[in-house]
């Protein structure tokens, strides 16, 4: 990672940013299996059962509490403030809100308690960003066939017309759904995130169907009934690497990337930003796999109905999740087993020259960062983006004065400056993730991301500002309200 001697100061940027840099996080208490979620009357989600099995999250660990935001809120706003936020990004928990997933029951505690994070916030002149779905269906949902099934859709659509109608005065900038990508491979095609379902080379390319049905349904909805008062902004989160042809100028290669994009980026920008369908090289890639494997019964990769709203042109802003940075090369797909890594046929290659930061996965490269929002710009037409998610983790021996993750931030931040400055990519906002240490999926607690560190192992779990959260603060304070100071 370039060490850069100080923090990068703005002027002379002319820095167009409209907000400032802002933290995200998800309601950590969403899952709460040890009799509190039936006392405040949440339902159960698939993480909740996820976690209960055995060998599937770190140490067997779970979320019943994890930095119990649910209780700690004010906590959570005082370390907003102390950062200087003008933006939060939060997720709400569907079975928070509608215990079994549809609108026949509503918790109305749960939607005390995001009015009142909203309230807050707002109080303090913080913007919340919504993200209605962030990997946590209802239980419920999961046993009537969860995201496979196209029910699933509608009532999405419902939770969303149900969130629109009572946070929507207050809320202007909304997310449906968080990393289709995530929930569609890891979840379905891997089983290493909930449901834990592992049907290669099938149900991710289901699921994702379903996800891009049920965010256009919900774009719709709004667009239909809540903009005009309501004058905010509808998108969905797109998680995606940075990738480069692992031989520059290799043919092979290069193809290689391109398909590798078309099913990553693609699989959901594509059908949203360019042309209401998939990539045509993600979907002969299938067909021509299917045909290799004997299967009938046409493509796995499943078609948009004429008879439904269109997904096409259904995001108000490019949302970007954006961690690392890969290169690529042929291959790595051919074997004998049907998989979508059969069917894309092209394998990520760490460049030994990036440095890699806690969890095994995340290479640190913040140009390509400015590289994926130059390509955002080229290839969508040159949409407003909001990164919607980008961070550093720690593992093993906590460090509060941890110098490279505030060296990451502002590297990354004066990445985002040039993309802006200099290639003219229409950036809104930077979320970096996360406010607080949480708890990361499959990884448990044994990955911190926060700009604030949480004391799991005490009751009171208390938040302590690391160094990064500091610097972090010193940066954004650059950038406020769209002017250099
Ligand atoms: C994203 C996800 C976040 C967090 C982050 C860091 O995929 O949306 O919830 O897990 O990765 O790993």
């Amino acid at each position: 990672m370039v060490k850069s001697e100080k923090i990068p100061t703005v002027s002379g940027w002319h820095f167009r940013i409209k907000l400032s840099a802002v933290a995200v996080f998800r309601d950590p208490s969403f899952f709460s299996l040890n009799g509190g979620w039936q006392a405040d009357g949440k339902g159960p989600s698939i993480w909740d059962t996820f976690c209960l099995e055995k060998g599937r999250v770190f140490g067997e660990q779970n979320g019943d509490e994890a930095c119990n935001s649910y209780e700690l809120w004010e906590k959570d706003l005082e370390c907003i403030q102390q950062l200087g936020l003008t933006h939060y990004r939060l997720s709400f928990s569907w079975a928070r809100l509608l215990p079994d997933g549809t609108t026949r029951h509503v918790n109305q505690k749960g939607v005390q308690y995001y009015n009142k994070v909203i309230d807050d916030l707002l109080a303090c002149d913080v913007s919340p960003m919504v993200t209605l779905y962030h990997f946590d269906l209802p239980q419920a949902l999961q046993d009537q066939g969860g995201w496979k099934s196209a029910g699933t859709a509608t009532l999405f659509n419902d939770y969303a017309k149900f969130c629109f109608q009572t946070f929507g005065d207050r809320v202007k900038l909304w997310i449906t759904v968080n990393e289709p990508y995530v929930c569609a491979k890891l979840g379905h095609e891997d089983g290493l995130h909930a449901p834990g379902i592992k049907e290669p080379g099938v149900a991710a390319y289901l699921v994702g169907h379903n996800m891009l049905r049920a965010h256009a349904m919900a774009w719709h909805s709004y667009n239909s009934f809540y903009r005009t008062k309501q004058k905010g902004a509808v998108s969905l989160a797109i998680n995606s690497d940075w990738l480069e042809a692992s031989v520059a100028g290799c043919a092979e290669d290069v193809a290689a990337t391109e398909r590798q994009l078309a099913f990553t980026l693609g699989w959901f920008a594509w059908p949203v930003f360019v042309t209401g369908d998939y990539p045509k090289i993600m979907r002969s890639a299938i067909d021509a796999q299917s045909e290799k494997f004997g299967r009938s019964g046409g493509s796995r990769l499943p078609s948009f109905s004429k008879d439904e709203p269109a997904v096409l042109g259904t995001a108000d802003f490019f949302a970007l999740n954006y961690y690392t940075s890969r290169k690529v090369e042929a291959g790595g797909g051919c074997g004998e087993v049907l998989s979508m890594k059969s069917d894309r046929d092209a394998r990520d290659v760490l460049d030994p020259s990036w440095p890699i930061c806690g969890v095994s996965w995340l290479a640190v490269v913040p140009h390509g960062l400015r590289k994926l929002l130059k390509y955002i710009k080229d290839t969508f037409n040159n949409p407003a983006v909001y990164i919607t998610e980008n961070g550093f983790s720690q593992v093993g021996q906590l460090q509060i004065e941890d110098v490279q993750r505030s060296e990451f931030y502002k590297d990354t931040i004066l990445e985002v400056a040039k993309a802006i400055q200099e290639d003219g990519v229409n950036v809104r906002g930077y979320f970096a993730w996360s406010l607080l240490d949480n708890f990361e999926w499959a990884d448990g607690f044994s990955v911190r991301f926060g700009l604030f560190h949480v004391d799991f192992a005490d009751a009171r779990r208390g938040r302590t500002i690391y160094r990064s959260g500091r610097e972090y603060a010193k940066i954004i304070s650059k950038f406020q309200c769209g002017q250099s100071k």
